[in-house]
């Protein structure tokens, strides 16, 4: 069933697990995330970048997602992941989009909570829950590009703040993790997610956890964190079995046939992801 993210994180929030949130851009990505958390019995979120709405079109990206969550046995959110266009924003609002980020983390903190609030105030009469960011996460998702050296982790008094003056529904922090391939290991702040966990007591969500141990994922669950994005992991994923099929299947050249193992791989590793959550069950 399709529902909103609100529904699926609060109750994420209030009995300590995680829900991943998936990108997509396709049909195939899509149907493969969303009989994974069927079989796990978990809520999951897909998400959509901005990019990824160019690629796929929104409305035919909306339709797509909309109509299997809608026949799925488990509830489904869609997301608009890293919103910085209002244009795409107020679009996703307009198309069925059930959550969407708006991303104001390049903006200075005022003027982040003055658009997040005129998000909030459109968003929240449709019935569409809203995401922010504070503090700026590195590395690259799509069109979001940061510098190491630009990255910021969030102020647990800005935090409080924020969520006073906005209302926004859950809050993406930074707290060491990065978008993309990590060089090393990332180093997380676990004292920090501790500190804004207590003081704004609501959902909390952790970007750029492809690539994070997972005895690092599972304490920053343990600490409060209750939506996971993952992007990076899915691509590597489909990257390598579509490299498998072309490399020892030459012959085969129907597009249902290669893409059939690249949803498989992604199926997998989302289950991996759910398990590692705790969403598992959940639903
Ligand atoms: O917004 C999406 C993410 O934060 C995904 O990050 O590509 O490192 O998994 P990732
Ligand atoms: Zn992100």
């Amino acid at each position: 069933m399709l529902v909103t993210g609100k529904e699926i994180l609060q109750k994420a929030h209030e009995e300590g697990y995680a829900v991943g949130a998936f990108n997509t851009s396709n049909l195939e990505m899509t149907r493969a995330v969303i009989e994974a958390a069927e079989e796990e019995k978990s809520p999951v979120i897909i998400q959509t970048s901005q990019s990824a709405i160019t690629y796929a079109g929104s409305t035919e990206i909306a339709m797509i997602v909309r109509l299997l969550a809608e026949e799925a046995s488990v509830p489904v959110a869609l997301h608009l992941d890293h919103g910085t266009d209002w244009d795409v924003v107020m679009k996703c609002l307009r198309d069925g989009w059930t959550s969407v980020m708006f991303d104001g983390s390049k903006y200075e903190f005022d003027k982040n909570i003055e658009i997040t609030k005129q998000v909030i105030s459109i968003a929240h009469p449709m019935g569409v829950s809203v995401e922010a960011e504070l503090g700026k996460i590195g590395g690259v998702e799509d069109h979001v590009k940061v510098d190491a050296k630009d990255a910021t982790m969030t102020d647990p008094d800005e935090a409080v703040e924020f969520v006073e003056k906005t209302g926004v529904d859950y809050l993406a922090i930074a707290i060491g993790t990065a978008h993309g391939v990590y060089k090393g290991d990332p180093e997380l702040d676990f004292d920090r997610l501790k500190d804004i966990k207590a003081r704004l007591n609501m959902p909390i969500v952790l970007h750029g956890a492809s690539g994070v141990p997972e005895e690092d994922i599972k304490k920053a669950v343990s600490l409060g964190v209750n939506k996971i994005n993952i992007d990076t992991d899915l691509r590597q994923a489909f990257k390598k079995a579509m490299h498998k099929v072309v490399k020892e299947q030459p012959d085969v050249y129907d597009p249902r046939k290669m893409l059939a193992p690249t949803s498989d791989a992604i199926k997998e590793v989302v289950k991996t992801k759910i398990r590692m959550f705790g969403s598992n069950n959940r639903a």
